[in-house]
Protein backbone atom coordinates (compact mmCIF):
# COMPACT_ATOMS: atom_id res chain seq x y z
CA UNK A 1 0.00 0.00 0.00
CA UNK A 2 1.40 3.37 -1.06
CA UNK A 3 2.04 6.44 1.48
CA UNK A 4 -0.70 8.70 1.78
CA UNK A 5 0.66 11.98 1.21
CA UNK A 6 -1.74 14.27 3.81
CA UNK A 7 -3.48 13.27 6.30
CA UNK A 8 -7.15 13.88 6.35
CA UNK A 9 -7.84 14.88 10.24
CA UNK A 10 -4.69 15.42 12.37
CA UNK A 11 -5.07 15.04 16.60
CA UNK A 12 -2.65 16.56 18.71
CA UNK A 13 -1.83 16.15 22.40
CA UNK A 14 -0.74 19.88 23.21
CA UNK A 15 1.96 18.92 26.10
CA UNK A 16 4.32 20.94 27.98
CA UNK A 17 2.33 24.32 28.73
CA UNK A 18 3.44 23.94 32.51
CA UNK A 19 7.15 22.95 31.23
CA UNK A 20 7.73 25.65 28.72
CA UNK A 21 6.25 28.18 31.54
CA UNK A 22 8.52 27.18 34.44
CA UNK A 23 11.57 27.11 32.06
CA UNK A 24 10.90 30.72 31.35
CA UNK A 25 10.43 31.60 35.11
CA UNK A 26 6.20 32.27 34.46
CA UNK A 27 3.46 30.73 36.44
CA UNK A 28 1.59 27.89 34.16
CA UNK A 29 -1.35 30.00 33.31
CA UNK A 30 1.20 31.96 31.36
CA UNK A 31 2.36 29.11 29.39
CA UNK A 32 -1.34 27.63 28.45
CA UNK A 33 -1.74 31.58 27.39
CA UNK A 34 1.15 31.14 25.34
CA UNK A 35 -0.43 27.43 24.45
CA UNK A 36 -3.59 29.27 22.94
CA UNK A 37 -1.56 31.36 20.83
CA UNK A 38 0.19 28.42 19.61
CA UNK A 39 -3.32 27.31 18.65
CA UNK A 40 -3.86 30.09 16.26
CA UNK A 41 -0.88 29.66 14.07
CA UNK A 42 -1.70 25.38 13.86
CA UNK A 43 -4.96 25.98 12.87
CA UNK A 44 -4.64 28.30 10.85
CA UNK A 45 -1.44 26.36 9.34
CA UNK A 46 -3.68 23.01 9.15
CA UNK A 47 -6.36 25.24 7.16
CA UNK A 48 -3.80 26.10 4.82
CA UNK A 49 -2.21 23.09 4.01
CA UNK A 50 -5.72 21.74 3.40
CA UNK A 51 -6.48 19.30 6.34
CA UNK A 52 -10.04 17.91 6.74
CA UNK A 53 -10.16 17.57 10.84
CA UNK A 54 -7.61 18.94 12.94
CA UNK A 55 -8.58 17.94 16.98
CA UNK A 56 -7.06 19.46 19.82
CA UNK A 57 -6.67 17.65 23.25
CA UNK A 58 -7.43 20.47 25.71
CA UNK A 59 -8.50 19.34 28.86
CA UNK A 60 -8.65 15.79 29.47
CA UNK A 61 -11.51 14.17 32.26
CA UNK A 62 -8.63 13.71 34.48
CA UNK A 63 -7.54 17.37 34.35
CA UNK A 64 -10.64 18.15 36.70
CA UNK A 65 -8.12 16.86 39.44
CA UNK A 66 -5.41 19.77 38.99
CA UNK A 67 -5.31 22.77 41.24
CA UNK A 68 -8.70 24.79 41.07
CA UNK A 69 -6.77 28.09 40.20
CA UNK A 70 -5.54 26.42 37.03
CA UNK A 71 -8.71 24.73 36.29
CA UNK A 72 -10.29 28.43 36.30
CA UNK A 73 -7.59 29.98 34.34
CA UNK A 74 -7.82 27.15 31.73
CA UNK A 75 -12.06 27.49 31.45
CA UNK A 76 -11.90 31.13 31.39
CA UNK A 77 -9.23 31.23 28.58
CA UNK A 78 -11.05 28.47 26.62
CA UNK A 79 -13.62 31.72 26.74
CA UNK A 80 -11.11 33.66 25.45
CA UNK A 81 -10.31 32.03 22.73
CA UNK A 82 -13.83 30.89 21.37
CA UNK A 83 -14.71 34.78 21.30
CA UNK A 84 -11.14 36.09 20.26
CA UNK A 85 -10.77 33.64 17.47
CA UNK A 86 -14.23 33.85 16.04
CA UNK A 87 -13.35 36.12 13.10
CA UNK A 88 -10.67 33.99 12.40
CA UNK A 89 -12.98 31.00 11.90
CA UNK A 90 -15.54 32.67 9.93
CA UNK A 91 -12.72 34.14 7.81
CA UNK A 92 -11.09 30.51 7.18
CA UNK A 93 -14.40 29.23 6.87
CA UNK A 94 -13.82 26.28 9.83
CA UNK A 95 -16.34 24.99 11.89
CA UNK A 96 -15.52 24.16 15.08
CA UNK A 97 -16.80 21.45 17.69
CA UNK A 98 -15.88 20.28 21.04
CA UNK A 99 -16.24 16.38 21.96
CA UNK A 100 -16.26 15.77 25.20
CA UNK A 101 -18.73 15.80 28.81
CA UNK A 102 -19.89 19.52 28.34
CA UNK A 103 -22.18 19.23 31.23
CA UNK A 104 -19.14 19.12 33.59
CA UNK A 105 -17.96 22.58 31.77
CA UNK A 106 -18.81 26.05 34.07
CA UNK A 107 -22.15 27.60 32.60
CA UNK A 108 -19.39 30.52 30.71
CA UNK A 109 -17.23 28.28 29.20
CA UNK A 110 -20.18 25.95 28.11
CA UNK A 111 -21.95 28.95 26.90
CA UNK A 112 -18.98 30.45 25.03
CA UNK A 113 -18.64 27.19 23.18
CA UNK A 114 -22.10 26.53 22.23
CA UNK A 115 -22.24 29.61 20.94
CA UNK A 116 -19.57 29.25 18.51
CA UNK A 117 -20.69 25.83 17.37
CA UNK A 118 -23.82 27.60 16.15
CA UNK A 119 -22.04 30.72 14.29
CA UNK A 120 -19.35 28.00 12.49
CA UNK A 121 -22.15 25.63 11.80
CA UNK A 122 -22.51 25.87 8.18
CA UNK A 123 -18.41 26.46 7.68
CA UNK A 124 -17.07 23.35 5.16
CA UNK A 125 -13.75 24.34 4.80
CA UNK A 126 -11.88 22.39 7.96
CA UNK A 127 -13.77 21.24 10.96
CA UNK A 128 -11.47 22.22 14.51
CA UNK A 129 -12.90 19.99 17.07
CA UNK A 130 -11.52 20.65 20.40
CA UNK A 131 -11.20 17.62 23.15
CA UNK A 132 -12.83 19.39 26.98
CA UNK A 133 -13.34 17.46 29.49
CA UNK A 134 -12.70 14.56 27.40
CA UNK A 135 -11.50 10.99 28.12
CA UNK A 136 -11.35 8.30 25.74
CA UNK A 137 -12.18 5.73 28.09
CA UNK A 138 -15.20 7.18 29.37
CA UNK A 139 -16.29 7.96 25.72
CA UNK A 140 -16.33 4.06 24.69
CA UNK A 141 -18.12 3.31 27.91
CA UNK A 142 -20.77 5.67 27.45
CA UNK A 143 -21.20 4.48 23.84
CA UNK A 144 -21.30 0.74 25.16
CA UNK A 145 -23.95 2.13 27.98
CA UNK A 146 -26.01 3.69 24.93
CA UNK A 147 -26.28 0.18 23.43
CA UNK A 148 -26.84 -2.22 25.58
CA UNK A 149 -29.96 0.00 27.01
CA UNK A 150 -31.42 -0.40 23.20
CA UNK A 151 -30.29 -3.91 23.84
CA UNK A 152 -32.28 -4.21 27.07
CA UNK A 153 -35.08 -2.31 25.76
CA UNK A 154 -35.37 -4.70 22.78
CA UNK A 155 -34.55 -2.29 19.96
CA UNK A 156 -31.10 -3.29 19.26
CA UNK A 157 -30.30 -6.84 18.39
CA UNK A 158 -26.39 -7.69 19.92
CA UNK A 159 -25.56 -9.12 17.20
CA UNK A 160 -25.78 -6.48 14.84
CA UNK A 161 -23.63 -4.15 16.67
CA UNK A 162 -20.11 -3.97 15.02
CA UNK A 163 -17.27 -1.76 14.90
CA UNK A 164 -19.36 0.73 12.24
CA UNK A 165 -22.55 0.94 15.08
CA UNK A 166 -20.06 1.33 17.78
CA UNK A 167 -17.94 4.41 15.77
CA UNK A 168 -21.43 5.85 15.11
CA UNK A 169 -22.25 6.00 19.26
CA UNK A 170 -18.94 7.87 19.56
CA UNK A 171 -18.70 11.94 20.29
CA UNK A 172 -16.68 12.35 16.74
CA UNK A 173 -19.54 10.26 14.75
CA UNK A 174 -19.28 10.71 11.03
CA UNK A 175 -15.59 12.49 11.49
CA UNK A 176 -12.92 10.06 9.82
CA UNK A 177 -10.42 8.98 11.94
CA UNK A 178 -6.92 10.16 12.65
CA UNK A 179 -4.42 9.63 10.16
CA UNK A 180 -1.60 11.56 12.27
CA UNK A 181 -1.51 11.81 16.16
CA UNK A 182 0.59 14.90 17.38
CA UNK A 183 2.62 14.84 21.15
CA UNK A 184 4.44 17.39 21.82
CA UNK A 185 7.14 17.67 24.88
CA UNK A 186 9.01 14.52 23.99
CA UNK A 187 6.26 12.25 25.82
CA UNK A 188 5.58 8.75 24.29
CA UNK A 189 1.93 8.77 25.66
CA UNK A 190 -1.58 8.72 24.53
CA UNK A 191 -3.33 10.00 27.87
CA UNK A 192 -6.52 8.61 27.21
CA UNK A 193 -6.92 10.42 23.82
CA UNK A 194 -9.20 9.28 21.28
CA UNK A 195 -8.69 5.59 22.24
CA UNK A 196 -10.81 3.61 19.47
CA UNK A 197 -10.70 6.40 16.59
CA UNK A 198 -6.28 6.44 16.50
CA UNK A 199 -6.17 2.66 16.16
CA UNK A 200 -4.02 2.84 12.72
CA UNK A 201 -2.99 7.01 13.03
CA UNK A 202 0.22 7.79 12.53
CA UNK A 203 2.26 8.80 15.83
CA UNK A 204 5.00 11.72 16.14
CA UNK A 205 6.42 12.96 18.69
CA UNK A 206 7.76 16.12 19.00
CA UNK A 207 10.34 17.02 21.66
CA UNK A 208 9.23 21.34 21.57
CA UNK A 209 6.61 22.26 24.43
CA UNK A 210 3.45 22.89 22.98
CA UNK A 211 3.86 27.18 22.95
CA UNK A 212 6.52 26.97 20.96
CA UNK A 213 5.00 24.51 18.40
CA UNK A 214 4.58 26.81 15.27
CA UNK A 215 3.70 26.82 11.27
CA UNK A 216 6.98 24.42 10.10
CA UNK A 217 6.95 22.16 12.96
CA UNK A 218 2.63 21.18 11.62
CA UNK A 219 4.69 21.28 7.81
CA UNK A 220 7.09 18.72 9.37
CA UNK A 221 4.91 16.47 11.27
CA UNK A 222 2.78 16.13 7.73
CA UNK A 223 6.05 15.08 5.66
CA UNK A 224 6.92 12.60 8.39
CA UNK A 225 3.82 11.33 7.77
CA UNK A 226 3.90 11.33 3.87
CA UNK A 227 6.88 9.09 4.04
CA UNK A 228 5.18 6.75 6.47
CA UNK A 229 4.23 3.51 4.82
CA UNK A 230 0.67 2.38 6.25
CA UNK A 231 -0.48 -1.06 6.15
CA UNK A 232 -3.45 -1.09 8.76
CA UNK A 233 -2.20 -4.83 9.61
CA UNK A 234 -1.49 -6.20 5.91
CA UNK A 235 1.70 -7.51 4.77
CA UNK A 236 4.92 -4.91 3.83
CA UNK A 237 5.60 -4.99 0.07
CA UNK A 238 7.93 -7.21 -0.78
CA UNK A 239 11.49 -5.75 -1.10
CA UNK A 240 13.51 -5.48 -4.38
CA UNK A 241 14.55 -9.09 -5.45
CA UNK A 242 18.69 -8.51 -5.89
CA UNK A 243 19.66 -8.47 -9.85
CA UNK A 244 20.07 -11.94 -10.78
C1 LIG B 1 -0.84 20.24 28.77
O1 LIG B 1 0.27 20.90 29.32
C2 LIG B 1 -1.82 21.23 28.34
C3 LIG B 1 -3.05 21.38 28.87
C4 LIG B 1 -3.55 20.54 29.97
C5 LIG B 1 -3.95 22.45 28.41
C6 LIG B 1 -3.93 22.74 26.94
C7 LIG B 1 -4.49 24.08 26.72
C8 LIG B 1 -4.07 24.98 25.81
C9 LIG B 1 -3.02 24.71 24.84
C10 LIG B 1 -4.62 26.36 25.76
C11 LIG B 1 -6.08 26.48 25.58
C12 LIG B 1 -6.62 25.68 24.45
C13 LIG B 1 -7.38 26.18 23.45
C14 LIG B 1 -7.99 25.29 22.45
C15 LIG B 1 -7.61 27.62 23.31
P1 LIG B 1 0.63 20.68 30.85
O2 LIG B 1 0.00 21.78 31.62
O3 LIG B 1 0.24 19.32 31.27
O4 LIG B 1 2.18 20.86 30.78
P2 LIG B 1 3.27 20.12 31.65
O5 LIG B 1 3.13 18.64 31.41
O6 LIG B 1 4.55 20.67 31.12
O7 LIG B 1 3.01 20.50 33.09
Amino acid sequence: MSASPLPRHIAIIMDGNGRWAAAHDLPRSEGHRAGAKAVRKVVTQARLRGIEVLTLYAFSAQNWNRPADEVDRLMALLVEFCEGERDLLMDEGIRFRTVGDRTRLPAETRQAVETLEEITFKNGNMQLLVALSYGGREEIVAAARSLAAQASAGTLDPAAIDETMFAAHLTTAGVPDPDLLVRTSGEFRVSNFLLWQIAYAEIVIESKHWPDYAEADLDRAIDTFANRERRFGGLAPALPSAAP
